[in-house]
């Protein structure tokens, strides 16, 4: 049977990634994290004071953009690959609260787009590939033969971050994660480049009150469909 391309797009914490990764492995294709590269820049850009000081420097960010490689590294015995930003692993500090709450503003600048969706278009060209993100069914991959919006409400996906942070043992506010929530939603449907859309081919799916099993069989059986080209 023919590959595909499987596109996830969606709000901020509508557990895209989960479901995503579940999904490859059921299918036994790659997945493909694009929110972990633009956490990685800006990790790259928060580490190297372009952000997050008195001024941001963005300019000076896009000039030494091609000195940042990422890589994604599969971890076996975790089950999932890895964000290596210029050699070091760096997947448990790109989930902090901090990186959360600078990423869209690094995910506005055009150029660091544009670096990105040419890696995510390499990483997918063969197909066989589940990708999420914010625009993969409308910029990186328009042709994909699967689309999917995720969406929840802001207050049941706050709720969701809230708890892995608490579990991850970082000390946050429900509303200080509400609200960042909110701003990323905000500043990802509206900004300039790509902004965060439903693609019209795109099958809309609200999960605020489902569970993973349920999503991941209703999703898997969609995808099959699709595979079969029905
Ligand atoms: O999926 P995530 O929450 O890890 O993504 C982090 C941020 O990166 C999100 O606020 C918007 C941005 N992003 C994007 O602009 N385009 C993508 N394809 C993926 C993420």
């Amino acid at each position: 049977m023919g590959k595909i391309t499987i596109a996830i797009d969606g709000y901020s914490s509508t557990g895209k990634s989960t479901i995503a990764n579940q999904l490859a492995k059921a299918l036994d294709y790659v997945y493909v994290d694009t929110g972990a590269m633009y956490r990685a820049v800006t990790l790259f850009a928060m580490r190297e004071g372009f952000i997050g000081g008195e001024n941001d420097n963005l300019n000076g960010l896009v000039d030494v953009l091609p000195k940042v490689d990422l890589k994604f590294v599969y971890n076996k015995s975790l089950g999932y690959s890895e964000m290596y930003l210029n050699g070091e692993n760096v997947e448990k500090e790109i989930r902090t609260l901090p990186v959360s709450q600078q990423v869209s503003k690094i995910a506005t600048i055009e150029k660091v787009r544009l670096k990105l969706v040419g890696m995510q278009q390499e990483m997918g060209k063969k197909k066989g590939v589940v990708m999420d993100g914010r625009d993969i069914g409308t910029v990186v991959f328009p042709d994909a033969e699967f689309k999917i919006f995720m969406t929840a409400s802001p207050e049941t996906r706050a709720f969701r971050r809230y708890k892995e942070l608490l579990d991850k043992g970082e000390k946050v506010s429900y509303d200080e994660v509400l609200k960042n929530v909110q701003t990323r939603d905000y500043i990802d449907s509206h900004r300039e480049f790509s902004p965060l859309r439903k693609a019209d081919d795109a099958i809309e799916f609200d999960n605020s009150d489902m569970g993973l099993k349920e999503q991941l069989e209703r999703i898997y059986n969609f995808a099959l469909r699709k595979i079969e080209g029905k």
